[in-house]
């Protein structure tokens, strides 16, 4: 596990919304479901959609592309199963929303 990387402010993505941020030139989808932060690629693995401009439901975000779904707490893929998404560590110090890659 490398180290945690400060990507965002709490306050730069609101409760069911999702922002795309950058460790290491690695693009990641940071989403804050009911108040906790999780994160997975921000790249869908069927085409390639952007998961961060996806719409979220509950823990699921629909990718804009073709419709896939994840599990954005486990990266889970509910629409083709045994595809996993990978996810990261997040940590909350403060007003601070950290990443390990
Ligand atoms: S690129 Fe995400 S569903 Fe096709």
């Amino acid at each position: 596990m490398g180290d945690f990387v400060k990507v965002a402010t709490k306050d730069e993505v609101s409760s069911g919304s999702a922002k795309k941020v950058e460790v290491n030139g690695k693009e990641i989808a940071l989403f804050n479901i009911d108040g906790t932060f999780c994160a997975i690629d921000e790249f869908c693995p069927h085409r390639g959609g952007p998961l961060s401009e996806g719409v979220v439901e509950d823990k699921v975000v629909t990718c804009p592309f073709h419709g896939w779904q994840f599990n954005v707490t486990s990266g889970e893929c509910l629409t083709s199963p045994g595809v996993q998404q990978p996810k990261y560590e997040v940590k909350v110090e403060g007003n601070d929303i950290l990443l390990s890659v």
